[in-house]
């Protein structure tokens, strides 16, 4: 080989190496993060596809805002329109239980989306958490309606699921920070060191109630 075709060789393959350092692969965003939490597929591809649609939430880089913004934004919204929908739905067949329940489970729904953006941040997962029970309540009740066709709530019932997920999934690591004061051990009783506090604990705690019990008993029979 003529040394040009060397160079040429050798400056295609700096190029490649040049190309590659210059554009990483980007890390994946926070939205992106928490749509593939759950694992599945199809929840990941219709959570980007939701979320993707309002572009300053797919900006933002931490979980308590991200909760607060897509609560605020886009959730109770969705609520307060699927209850008014199945308020329609119940109005139309007045007779059916079933409707009727689902009528009730959805004010719980708007309660607690709207509840959630008012909560602590530890407390907005376990909020919509509660929605998410209600939806399946709802969704437990259909299953009683033997008469009306439902599927249009079954529906509304699954795009709900889809919002308050996506919320337990980004509220939950909110809850976590605000508990790290107290550590979790991770192997409790293997360290020496843990077994040594441990023990000094117990002994402390036996001390404590040896005290108390005897000052009980004091009482009892100065009482008596
Ligand atoms: C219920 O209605 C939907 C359309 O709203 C229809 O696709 C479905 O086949 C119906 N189901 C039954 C059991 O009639």
């Amino acid at each position: 080989m003529a040394p040009s075709t060397y160079l040429s060789f050798f400056i295609i393959i700096s190029m490649i190496f040049i190309c590659h350092a210059l554009s990483p692969t980007p890390s994946p965003k926070l939205y992106e993060r928490i749509c593939k939490e759950s694992g599945q597929k199809d929840f990941e591809q219709r959570c980007l596809k939701l979320i993707e649609a309002y572009p300053q939430i797919t900006l933002i880089e931490d979980y308590l805002t991200f909760c607060r913004s897509f609560l605020k934004i886009v959730a109770i919204e969705k609520a307060v329109k699927s209850q008014q929908q199945v308020k329609e739905i119940m109005n139309k067949y007045p007779s059916s239980q079933p409707i009727k329940e689902c009528g009730d489970d959805y004010n719980t729904v708007v309660i607690e989306v709207q509840g959630a953006l008012r909560e602590d941040p530890e407390m907005i997962s376990m909020a919509v958490n509660y929605a998410s029970d209600a939806l399946d309540m709802c969704e437990r009740s259909l299953a009683d309606e033997k008469i009306v066709n439902t599927s249009s709530i079954v529906a509304l019932n699954h795009d709900m699921k889809l919002y308050t997920n996506i919320v337990v999934i980004a509220g939950a690591p909110v809850a976590q920070w605000i508990e790290r004061p107290f550590p979790k051990r991770k192997v409790v009783g293997s360290t020496p060191t843990w077994r040594v506090s441990f023990f000094a604990q117990n002994a402390l705690l036996f001390f404590f109630l040896k005290e108390k019990c005897i000052l009980n008993d004091q009482l009892i029979n100065s009482s008596f």
